[in-house]
């Protein structure tokens, strides 16, 4: 067992959570109702300060890695680095249209909608993929050699939100929101 595929997992199971909040959110904004918007921003700051900065660029050590151990199986996981970018496009759109919507009540509301719930399916597409293809084809190819110089080359980075890292309190009400919603239920299909 690899403790960077575990990382990674653990990584999903919390990103599942913070899209279920994101969708609640969505849906009482759909009902005509007002939405935490502070808490979808504040969940998107977070997207942009660990998962797409020490998160997916792991991933993407390990599908480099996979791709000189079992090329064939490599490409089965399809362009998971372009997916990465995509993931940034659509997140840095996601946050445009929520400052939008947070200063102009006028914004179509359905323009919204649509770009959040891009947002959220691709999210949960790609952790999906994640899961059930590039981490069991990952753990089958890569050595325990491997593992390690991946281990060395990335070191655990510090996560802000839960990893207790959060020195300035930046995700108070973020983490206060999760202990009060999230079920570990909730994330029954990444367990
Ligand atoms: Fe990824
Ligand atoms: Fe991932």
């Amino acid at each position: 067992m690899s403790e960077t595929i575990d990382k990674l997992r653990t990584d999903h199971r919390n990103l599942a959570r913070l899209m279920d909040i994101i969708a609640r959110e969505v849906r009482v904004f759909e009902a005509g109702d007002l939405p935490d918007y502070d808490l979808v921003a504040s969940i998107l700051d977070y997207t942009q300060n660990y998962p797409d900065r020490y998160h997916h660029p792991l991933e993407d050590r390990v599908l480099a890695k996979l791709r000189q151990r079992d090329p064939d199986i490599a490409t089965t996981v399809g362009d998971l680095d372009q997916e990465h970018e995509k993931l940034g496009t659509l997140t840095r759109r996601f946050a445009a249209a929520l400052d939008n919507v947070m200063q102009d009540a006028e914004l179509p509301r359905d323009g919204f909608v649509e770009v959040a719930s891009e947002y959220l399916d691709f999210q949960r597409r790609h952790m999906q993929m994640e899961e059930v293809l590039f981490f069991p084809a990952a753990l089958r190819a890569l050595s325990d050699d491997d593992w390690r110089e991946l281990a060395t080359d990335a070191p655990p980075a510090d996560d802000p939100l839960f990893g207790g890292t959060d020195a300035q309190g930046k995700y108070d009400a973020l983490l206060e929101e999760i202990m009060k919603w999230s079920k570990p239920q909730d994330t029954a299909s990444f367990a």
